[in-house]
């Protein structure tokens, strides 16, 4: 078939009259025939790398996408479905030729979208409201392939079924549901444990079966208590659990649903994180903790020599005074709102460095999509044997100061003060 950027239709203009309409099916059915006929290929010859449903029209409630991956069970390949709804995810999984076969029943009917990604194209297939489709095929996205994936029987989402604290934290309903205003929170839940769950298999920590993590800022808890539940439960780690918060009240009513779940290595205390004492961190987390509360606790981590150290600030207010812009890029910065982004920059990039010269292997990444909450920059630090990369760190750290002007970042002036300097 042609590779090049290629687009065939059938209906791009209404039909005129009844041999219009039926030579436009007939196009279609060429058009899904050819994609069909790609998918099946591809899976015969392991160059399949996935394939997506969308523009769903059926009749499901809150269904909005189905996510296609071929995965081996019992040495089998079998063709793994993920029905992505509103508020929850649902695995089946289907021998190839039925697999093949519900694919082919959807597409153009239910869906009217399907995107495959093979190693040697991507192509897609769009329907109108005519149910008229256009085959469209480009250059391939991913030129590897994909990683065996097994069976997805064994747990590794925090689970629904039987969830105490998922319920006591209002995010499921009396049936075990998530509350459908609080779809966002779920899916920010299960992005959270799956970004700590690789953050822990790259870090020296993997193989551990004994952890100690602070959650410093817990509030609610929601985040605190899936990451007992993930080390714990999914994990099979015994990790003991402390989230800090200043909120008496949020301790009070997190230590309860601590109790009745059961968790008894979690538990939850009232103080301020730049006065708490971190005795023992295997993993320090500060989630959305306001402004310089997020470089007390980042500190705290550094110090209690921590191996795994993820923050996701929030409102970086710090900087943002200091802050002289340079040459051209005053006329940009003259703008409160783009400052502020800048600050927002420039104070995670500085945080990033200064855990570099504190000897981390540092990432700056967007954990959970902005569309379901703007809080998502997340810096995640895995400690390092050695201290190789600090004087670069230091180097660039001073750079970006110089360039914006900035006399000190308040991370930094913690770690100077404790160094002696
Ligand atoms: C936006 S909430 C985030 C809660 C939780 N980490 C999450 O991401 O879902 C921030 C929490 O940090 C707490 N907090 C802010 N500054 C703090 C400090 N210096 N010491 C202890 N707790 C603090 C607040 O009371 C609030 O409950």
């Amino acid at each position: 078939m042609n590779r090049r950027p290629n687009e065939r239709g059938a209906g791009k203009s209404p039909p005129s009259s009844n041999g219009d309409a039926q030579a436009s099916i007939a196009m279609s059915e060429t058009h899904l025939d050819e994609f069909t006929g790609e998918i099946e290929q591809s899976i015969a010859t392991r160059a399949f790398v996935k394939l997506t449903l969308g523009k769903y029209r059926g009749h499901e409630p809150g269904l909005k996408n189905i996510y296609v991956r071929l995965v081996e069970v019992k040495k089998t390949s079998q063709l793994s479905f993920l029905y992505r709804y509103q508020t929850r995810d649902v695995f089946k999984n289907h021998p190839v030729p039925e697999g093949l076969a519900l694919i082919r029943s959807l597409i153009g009917a239910d869906f009217l979208s399907a995107h495959l990604f093979i190693l040697t194209a991507d192509l897609r297939i769009e329907y109108n409201k005519k149910r008229a489709a256009r085959l469209i095929t480009r250059p391939p996205t991913f030129t590897e392939p994909p990683p065996v994936a097994h069976d997805q029987k064994k747990r590794r989402h925090i689970e629904l079924d039987g969830n105490v604290y998922l319920r006591a934290l209002g995010v499921t309903n009396e049936h075990g549901e998530v509350r459908e205003r609080m779809g966002d929170k779920f899916r920010q839940i299960n992005k959270f444990v799956e970004t700590v769950s690789g953050l822990f298999v790259s870090s020296p920590l993997a193989g551990k079966r004994e952890l100690s993590i602070v959650d410093m800022g817990s509030g609610k808890g929601y985040l605190t208590f899936a990451v007992y539940d993930f080390f714990n439960n999914v994990l099979g780690i015994s990790a003991g659990v402390t989230g800090v918060e200043a909120r008496e009240e949020l301790v009070h009513l997190c230590n309860d649903i601590a109790r009745q779940s059961g968790f008894d290595r979690l538990s939850f205390r009232t103080g301020h994180i730049e006065d708490f004492e971190v005795e023992e961190a295997d993993i320090l987390i500060a989630l959305h903790a306001c402004d310089t509360a997020t470089d007390d606790a980042l500190f705290k981590g550094i110090k209690a020599r921590a191996a795994i150290i993820i923050a996701a600030p929030c409102c970086h207010k710090q900087l943002r005074p200091q802050i002289k812009p340079p040459g051209v890029l005053r006329s940009v910065l003259r703008h409160g709102h783009l400052l502020e982004r800048e600050a927002e920059m420039i104070t995670d990039s500085l945080r990033a460095l200064l855990l570099e010269e504190s000897g981390y292997k540092t990432k700056v990444f967007e954990f959970v999509s902005t569309e379901h909450t703007p809080k998502n920059t997340m810096i995640a630090g895995i400690k390092k044997s050695g201290s190789a990369g600090a004087v670069d760190a230091r180097r660039q750290l001073e750079e970006l100061k110089r360039f914006f002007g900035i006399e000190e970042q308040y991370l930094e002036r913690l770690l100077s003060v404790a160094d002696g300097k």
